[in-house]
């Protein structure tokens, strides 16, 4: 098992590079959104707008020229998995793709520990998304690379998180003083819990609107109390819609469903609809993590504020900071 103190001296014996041991970011694993100092994020964000500049500009570049990353995927994932290999790429990194994990060693029964000490020998970072709740905080005491969580189970999704909070900022230039409505299914949703902390840090109203059976859990509600955020709970988005600055709408995620009877109940408990949006402000952002099943109609795909597909593009700019950060190259 690798410690805090020999990732500390692994981090410092390897140093092709200048002036890395500085950065704060340099070595680190990324597992929950709780991690991060509200400079920390400021930095995270600062680059990643930078990233999207230099993209515009140039396209790519060779920041991670030479550095290899291993998307280690036990769920699938479209937006994830191709925007952290999307990421890599335009920095001039490779990437090792281990999508469909049943083609992996994982498949002859080999553990988690077991597969991240053996890609830790090929590659400088490692992405996993795993089905079990506290699977990348424990894969990370056993590899010195860094470690990002690309979504654990019900547990976080903190890079979602990050893009999420970087759409609000760029959609609408700031977070605090916003109300922000989370609909859908707030008790499976990894995205909504590691957005709900997120925001917490911050001076915003939440709303929480979701069927009864899938509402936000206590945990969480209790964390984001203790920060003094306002949250009120709602079975009916027409009433919240007309004040919310954000409607994050996510998808009820069947897979976590034991009775697949429950599930039925409530798939189709929020659609918004073209009309559904003639009640929102003129000037507010529809976000959604994506894939949408049928949450949101594809009519409202061209409206103004349909914010999710340019949500994801962020995502994209977001990764390559948190890449380049962890690397020690920004
Ligand atoms: N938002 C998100 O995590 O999408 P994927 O499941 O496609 O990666």
């Amino acid at each position: 098992m690798t410690t805090t103190r020999e990732k500390e001296r692994t981090r410092s014996s390897h140093l092709p590079f200048g002036d890395q041991r500085d950065s704060p970011f340099y070595g680190r694993d990324i597992v929950s959104v709780r991690q991060f100092t509200d400079e920390d994020l400021r930095y995270i964000f600062d680059v990643a707008h930078e990233m999207r500049e230099m993209v515009s500009r140039i396209g790519a570049f060779d920041l991670l020229k030479g550095k290899l990353l291993a998307n280690l995927f036990y769920e699938p994932s479209t937006r994830t998995s191709a925007s952290f290999t999307a990421a890599m790429e335009r920095l001039g990194g490779s990437v090792i793709p281990i999508n469909e994990v049943k083609y992996s060693s994982v498949s002859k029964g080999e553990s988690l520990p077991d597969t991240v000490r053996s890609l830790e020998a090929y590659v400088d970072v490692i992405v996993l998304r795993h089905p079990e709740e506290g699977a990348t905080a424990l894969a990370a005491q056993y590899t010195k690379k860094p470690i990002i969580n690309a979504g654990d189970g019900v547990g976080e999704h903190p890079t979602q998180a990050l893009l999420d909070l970087f759409t609000i900022l760029e959609e609408l230039g700031e977070v605090d003083g916003l109300t922000v409505t989370l609909v859908g299914d707030l008790k499976y949703g990894r995205t909504v819990h590691s957005l709900a902390r997120l925001l917490s840090r911050y001076e915003v109203t939440l709303n929480y609107v979701s069927p009864d059976i899938l509402q936000m859990p206590d945990k969480i509600v209790t964390e984001i109390e203790e920060s003094g955020t306002p949250q009120a709970v709602h079975t009916d988005l027409e009433s919240v819609i007309g004040d919310s600055d954000v409607v994050y709408v996510t998808r009820v995620q069947k897979e976590r469903f034991e009775n697949p009877a429950d599930y039925e109940k409530v798939a189709g408990a929020y659609v918004i609809s073209p009309e559904t949006m003639k009640l929102a402000k003129e000037r507010m952002a529809l976000m959604h993590p994506l894939p949408r099943v049928n949450e949101i109609s594809i009519d409202v795909d061209d409206d103004p504020r349909a914010a999710y597909f340019r949500q994801m593009e962020y995502g994209m700019y977001v990764r390559m900071a948190l890449l380049a950060l962890v690397l020690g190259k920004a």
